[in-house]
């Protein structure tokens, strides 16, 4: 393609190695608000905020680029807001990346009452009942209001897990309608990139056809979505394998809603680049803490007598002690202030999000190093071992 046939996009991706044994890649990925490393792992801030941190400690973990949600912030603060304030990095005072899910998937995960038809997803607005539709156009409108890196297609996902194969199908015809309609509508294709989403279900027929498809549109960057909603872990890698196989090497791969740090690793070496999901801070408000050798939760009574950081060895500004500039909280104090008091969730939270930043971080050193696989094997082994 020459430069002038090129679909517009704000990105660059450099790929720095290939894995020799694996599909893993290391590259680079040039974004309006800087670079970021791939592979990544990007924390959900849903409604513009991390719940519990601040910006400044969102960005202490390392992290370049997070992600918001459409739905969310089109409701709250709503799109007049989002247009005087100029966007959603002024909004939360981020100098780094958004990435902002399209809508629709939240919608029809949260509302049991949205209705998905060729115009776009119907639903009852939560606040005061008023019917609302978002349409792929809508969707972007408010992304390109928001100023987020990168925008998501609205899509029509359908539960991985559902026995409904017609309805798959149609599914996965109309998302690429809406990638048509989305690439339309966006009126910011210098500045924000748009992305398109590979639906299908678990089948790996019409997974394929999507593939087709949504390349053939060559958008900045592709993701693969309608995954980790409960389906059998060989039919998700089946899935992540297949699509992978069939993406362009020089654009990032990003696997929607996965961030179970044994899911995120094996992705990586599937050849997925980015990922995303709410477990970190959720998992953090239950007094979980996601650790080298498994998560374990600090509110069990073996913790209350415990002096230790939350996890050793780990640089994090929770554990790091104040010698090194860290807080040097240790679990007890983790096991006394999540059962009534917020602090505890906000710092395991800060915890959480770093340990996966830097999980992610050592797995892409180890694709530079060629020492992927034996990577793998000790994080493996040592997981599975503090887990018995
Ligand atoms: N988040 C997790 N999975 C999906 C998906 O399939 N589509 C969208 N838009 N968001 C997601
Ligand atoms: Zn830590």
């Amino acid at each position: 393609m020459s430069p002038a046939e090129q679909s517009p996009s704000a990105l660059t991706f450099d790929l720095v190695t290939r894995c020799t044994t694996t599909k893993a890649r290391a590259a680079t990925l040039q974004l309006p608000h800087g670079p970021v490393q791939l592979p990544m792992f990007m924390p959900v801030a849903t409604q513009a905020s991390i719940k519990g941190l601040t910006p400044k400690q969102l960005e202490e973990t390392g992290c370049k680029l997070c992600l918001n949600n459409t739905y969310h912030l089109g409701l709250k603060p709503g799109q007049e807001t989002l247009d005087a304030i100029g966007g959603a990095h002024k909004l939360q005072s981020w100098p780094h990346n958004i990435l902002t899910d399209s809508g629709g998937f939240q919608m029809v995960s949260l509302l049991e009452l949205a209705q998905v038809t060729e115009e776009g997803v119907r639903f009852l607005s939560p606040h005061d009942g008023t019917p609302m539709l978002l349409t792929p156009e809508h969707s972007v409108s408010l992304q390109n209001s928001i100023g987020s890196d990168i925008i998501m297609q609205l899509d029509d996902v359908i539960a991985t897990t559902s026995p409904d194969h017609a309805r798959i199908e149609e599914a996965m015809h109309r998302s690429v309608r809406w990638l048509d309609r989305c690439i339309e509508a966006h009126k910011r294709p210098e500045s924000q990139n748009l992305f398109c989403i590979i639906q299908g279900g678990l089948s790996l027929e019409l997974r394929k056809v999507c593939c087709r498809e949504m390349v053939a549109r060559d958008t900045p960057g592709i993701a693969i979505g309608g995954l980790s909603g409960g389906e059998a872990k060989t039919e998700y890698c089946k899935v992540v394998d297949t699509c992978t196989g069939l993406l362009p090497e020089y654009k990032p791969r990003y696997v929607m809603g996965v961030g179970y740090p044994e899911d995120i690793l094996v992705s990586i070496a599937l050849g997925a680049d980015m990922f995303d999901c709410v477990w970190p801070t959720r998992t953090a408000r239950f007094g979980n803490a996601i650790t080298n050798t498994g998560t374990h939760n600090l509110k069990n009574a073996a913790y209350a007598y415990d002096f230790q950081p939350v996890e050793e060895g780990c640089k994090c500004t929770c554990c790091r002690p104040p010698s090194e500039g860290g807080l040097g909280i240790t679990r007890a104090y983790i096991h006394h202030t999540t059962a009534k008091e917020t602090v505890g969730a906000h710092l395991l939270s800060i915890h959480n999000v770093y340990h996966l930043l830097e999980m992610v971080r050592q797995a892409k050193t180890s694709i530079i190093e060629q020492r992927f696989p034996a990577f793998l094997k000790a994080y493996f082994a040592k997981l599975y071992d503090g887990n018995k």
